[in-house]
């Protein structure tokens, strides 16, 4: 199996379609590494998808660092990628630098990921200096929800269209290895795409991208809520894990468990 990284990634377009997910925990990241997955993504979603939060806002960066750790602990193949939490990159390019160092230093990620595109591009230059690799993130930012009102479909107007490839260009001049594109019309993924020589890594960007990503819950059927229309459940871990639970109690209730083959 490959061992990936920021280059091996970057080098892959053109030649492999990547395929990527998220991950926060180690026994999830054990099992996405030896399926051969190239890229994890500690995401910031964690803050909804473990910690309960109903949106992405919350995750601190000692919340993104420890789970970081649990996945780079399991994970011998794939590039492990820090996602910087909102607020850990956008009041200083000085602080922005020391926390992508976090990633790295204390939790051994390969690299970071930061949202936004032309007014990000200096940071990410600066990054890039001091070694970090970053990987961009362009279309929907969920750590604008508040600025934007909520989740929508971004570039369906061709001025918004243009400044996303502008965005894109502005980013790969500044030197990122991959470019996340989140939930904006297919054409337009196709595009940027096109116009880029780094991969891009679609969430709901259609099947023009160099690559795909999602949220490992949302892939599982593992949230209850309606997911979004670019998830495919590839199981449904909640109905399992359910019925699971309920078997148990029931068992427990009318004596089936433990019997004499879980006894000492
Ligand atoms: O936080 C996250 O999981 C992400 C992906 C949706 C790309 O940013």
């Amino acid at each position: 199996m490959n061992m990936w990284n920021a280059l091996t990634i970057r080098r892959a377009k053109g030649q492999q379609k990547l395929a990527c997910l998220t991950a926060y925990d180690f026994t999830t990241a054990r099992l996405i590494d030896e399926a051969g997955i190239p890229l994890i993504l500690v995401g910031d979603s964690l803050a909804m998808t473990m910690l309960g939060h109903a949106t992405t806002l919350p995750a601190t960066m000692d919340d993104m660092v420890h789970h970081s750790k649990c996945v780079t602990r399991a994970v011998q193949h794939a590039l492990v990628v820090g996602d910087m939490p909102f607020m850990s990159y956008q009041v200083s390019e000085d602080l922005a630098v020391v926390n992508a160092g976090r990633f790295v230093k204390e939790a051994g990620t390969g690299a970071v990921k930061i949202e936004g595109g032309v007014q990000r591009a200096g940071l990410v230059e600066r990054m890039v200096d001091n070694g970090i690799a970053v990987m961009g993130h362009i279309g929907l930012t969920p750590q604008s929800v508040l600025q934007v009102g909520g989740y929508h479909v971004e570039g369906r107007t061709s001025e918004d269209a243009k400044r996303l490839l502008a965005d894109a260009e502005a980013l790969q001049q500044a030197g990122v290895f991959a470019l996340v594109l989140e939930c904006m019309p297919a054409e337009l993924g196709a595009k940027i795409t096109q116009s880029v020589d780094i991969p891009t890594i679609g969430i709901g960007a259609g099947p023009g991208c160099d690559g795909q990503i999602l949220v490992v819950h949302d892939m599982l059927g593992l949230q209850t809520e309606l997911s979004p229309k670019f998830v495919k459940r590839y199981t449904s871990l909640s109905d399992s894990m359910s019925e699971a639970f309920n078997a148990y109690k029931r068992d427990v209730e009318i004596g089936n468990f433990p019997t004499d083959e879980h006894s000492y």
